[in-house]
């Protein structure tokens, strides 16, 4: 049961009066949910401020700014709105499927998204150190060093695309909302993801017609496909690494759905 469904059987109940409660038919109490099922009316651009207000609860998990400590929740500061939107939104419905996130996003608004998206938006990052040392003893080649290879320039012969070519030079991705920023994110929440992404995993159906986001989630199923663990190793720790400078928040709103 969402918990918008359990706010308006309280609101129900509240304004029902004691004596009424027996007799209350049974179709009224079910009307709740018929209610709240109604589209919302679309997002107009975030308002951060309003955003910082409604993230409170999220700080347990993902930190004051967006920045958790603890590495199996995302960092979400300096991440693009659209993307937050989004992402919040395939919570709610189901389509990325996650039991903790679907009960934070179902008392969400779009506006709420949209306004907590602008928050983290507006964010700075806090970078973590790539892991430099040696993959085999006795050879040269680093974590990072590898991982900064595949992120640049993929490897075609194993059909491994550049991340960079969607995902940024410096990880930013871009402000709509597919490319989502990568830079500084916590090794064990990318290097989870990407073994998801390889054994196939897609979120949702993305937004048909939409120029960006109607392929945006078979994408990275198909980018995963090859990579082994060492591969997805060398990334994670690569990404977690890049520079601070090199993601700035975006800071400006950008219309859309
Ligand atoms: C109890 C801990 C917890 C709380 C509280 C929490 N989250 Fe999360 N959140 C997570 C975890 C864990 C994930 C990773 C889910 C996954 O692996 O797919 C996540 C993922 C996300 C993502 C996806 C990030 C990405 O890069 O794709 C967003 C956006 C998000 N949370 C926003 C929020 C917001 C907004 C709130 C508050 C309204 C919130 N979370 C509250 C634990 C939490
Ligand atoms: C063709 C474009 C493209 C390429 C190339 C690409 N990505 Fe992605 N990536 C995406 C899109 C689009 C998403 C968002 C999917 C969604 O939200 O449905 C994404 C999401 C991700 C995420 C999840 C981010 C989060 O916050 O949850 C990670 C991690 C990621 N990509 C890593 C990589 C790595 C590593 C590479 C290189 C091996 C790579 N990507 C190459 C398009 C691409």
């Amino acid at each position: 049961m969402s918990m918008r469904w359990v706010v308006a059987l309280m609101a129900l109940g509240l304004s029902t009066a004691p004596w009424a409660q027996e007799a209350q038919p049974v179709a009224d109490v079910a009307a709740g949910p018929a209610a709240t099922t109604e589209p919302d009316p679309p997002a107009l651009v975030g308002d951060a401020t309003r955003g910082e207000e409604l993230s409170a609860v999220c700080a347990a998990c993902h930190g004051l700014d967006g920045n958790s400590v603890d590495p199996i929740n995302p960092k979400l500061a300096g991440q693009h709105e659209l993307y937050t939107y989004r992402q919040l939104k395939l919570f709610r419905s189901g389509a990325r499927e996650n039991a903790i996130m679907l009960g934070f996003a179902s008392v969400l608004s779009n506006q709420d998204m949209r306004d907590i998206g602008a928050w983290y938006a507006t964010q700075r990052v806090t970078p973590g150190v790539a892991n430099d040392a040696p993959i085999r003893e006795g050879e040269e080649l680093t974590w990072a060093e590898l991982g900064r290879r595949l992120y640049q320039g993929g490897d075609a012969e194993r059909q491994i695309p550049a991340c960079m070519a969607c995902h940024g030079p410096t990880g930013r991705g871009n402000p709509g909302s597919a490319y989502p920023a990568l830079a500084g994110q916590h090794a064990d929440y990318t290097r989870a993801k990407l073994v998801e992404f390889r054994d196939g995993m897609v979120w949702g159906e993305g937004t048909r017609g939409h120029p960006i986001t109607e392929n945006a989630n078979v994408v990275m199923a198909g980018v995963a496909r090859y990579l082994s663990d060492e591969d997805i190793e060398a990334l994670s720790t690569y990404i977690e690494g890049l520079h601070r400078a090199e993601r700035r928040p975006t800071g400006r709103a950008v219309a859309g759905n």
